[in-house]
């Protein structure tokens, strides 16, 4: 088919989904798919929650775009919540996980120079982690797929996963934070480990380094907490976060600490669409259903019995499935080779995953997936290994 659409996606998904319900999609042709990507950790809540059916039917008979300068009631509203749930100060509206991440950056690196410090001004970030598509942000990633011809800024150092001593090398007085997903996505559903989370937040302290936490995927409890970095009981300075926000509407921000939210004043950061009254009405909404008692119990359980079954696969499929990872409803399985032909039968058997690096496919599914959605998930899981083997 011909398309006029800037050609920057491999899309492997080419059905026409006309209906969404929970954990599935329906088809023009009335075809049910088992949707275990919920368009990459954006539709935490499933499709068409009711609640959110209902918010933004409500919330589209009352104006839907103001402008920042305009005092925007639904947005104090969600700026106060999500700071007293998580303990940090001020937060930042944005549209999206790259410009979450872009002011994160720009906080980070304020900051030093609103104290006098404006040489310090390098941020320390992992190699192929994923911050966006932005250009400052995929000078963080430093992935050569995402960075080919591009004017890479230069502020950018970077560590490999789990290289202790290269982490401290590239430390230098120049430093002024290290970000890291403490989930990597992108990166093929890794975990930072805990003890490694508590160390990062020493050594930022011992050396004066502002710590971000991305949260953009692993955040808003797709970890089993309402931000993965809180597992490891650490406080980071800054966070960026995004997807879930506000159901499948566009929208993000990044939380900050009063020392450093007191560096951003007016002119130094701006948005005309971020914190719509629309997106935040949506963003309260989605956040009156994950506060209500039993969410996270919910999703911890369902973590368990997830990898619970995960494992009888990989027992079962060893010659094809390397490992099975991940925290929470945020899981990866690792595949000996490219998972590409495994995703696609998984797809002709009507399930949808997601692909990341490291050989990876991305299981993300609705946080409110029951047991029987796993376990149907789990049969077609087997029933492709079985096809792939033949
Ligand atoms: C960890 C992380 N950071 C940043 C981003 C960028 O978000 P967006 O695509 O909304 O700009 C993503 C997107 O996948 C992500 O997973």
């Amino acid at each position: 088919m011909m398309s006029y659409v800037l050609g920057t996606y491999a899309r492997s998904v080419r059905e026409n989904f006309v209906f969404g319900k929970g954990s599935y999609l329906y088809t023009d042709k009335k075809e049910k798919f088992l949707d275990f990507c919920q368009g990459i950790a954006v539709n935490a809540l499933g499709h068409n929650h009711p609640k959110l059916v209902e918010a933004i039917k409500k919330y589209s008979e009352k104006p839907w775009h103001l402008s920042n300068l305009f005092l925007i009631h639904e947005q104090e509203r969600f700026a106060e919540r999500i700071c007293k749930l998580t303990g940090f100060d001020a937060v930042g509206l944005q549209n999206s996980g790259a410009e979450a991440t872009e002011l994160a950056i720009k906080g980070a690196v304020k900051y030093f120079y609103s104290i006098g410090k404006p040489e310090k001004n390098r941020i320390l970030c992992i190699n192929n982690s994923f911050h966006g598509r932005t250009i400052a942000t995929i000078s963080a990633g430093n992935n050569p797929k995402h960075t080919e011809g591009f004017p890479i800024l230069k502020h950018f150092d970077h560590f490999d996963f789990g290289n202790h001593d290269q982490l401290k090398q590239k430390i230098t007085d120049q430093t002024c934070a290290i970000l890291i997903e403490p989930v990597l996505g992108e990166g093929g559903c890794k975990p930072i480990q805990d003890q490694c989370l508590e160390g990062l937040r020493e050594l930022c302290n011992e050396k004066d380094i502002l710590l971000i936490c991305d949260e953009i995927q692993c955040g808003y409890y797709r970890s089993g907490k309402f931000f993965a970095y809180q597992h490891a009981g650490i406080m980071p300075d800054i966070v960026p976060f995004a997807k879930a926000v506000s159901g499948g509407y566009p929208a993000g921000g990044c939380l900050f600490k009063k020392k450093v939210a007191n560096s951003m004043h007016i002119s130094s950061h701006g948005s005309t669409f971020a914190g719509s009254p629309l997106a935040m009405s949506l963003a309260n909404t989605v956040l009156d259903v994950m506060l209500k008692e039993g969410f996270e119990q919910h999703i911890n359980e369902m973590s368990k019995y997830f990898f619970e079954r995960l494992k009888e696969i990989h027992q079962n499929f060893s010659s094809i499935i390397k490992e099975v990872r991940g925290r929470g409803l945020m899981i990866g399985l690792q595949t000996h080779d490219d998972p590409s032909k495994l995703i696609s039968i998984f797809l002709k058997n009507k399930l949808i995953t997601v692909k990341a690096n490291d050989n990876v496919i991305r299981i993300l599914p609705s946080l409110i997936i029951t047991k029987e959605e796993i376990d149907e998930g789990i049969e077609i899981i087997k029933k492709s290994c079985q096809k792939y083997k033949a």
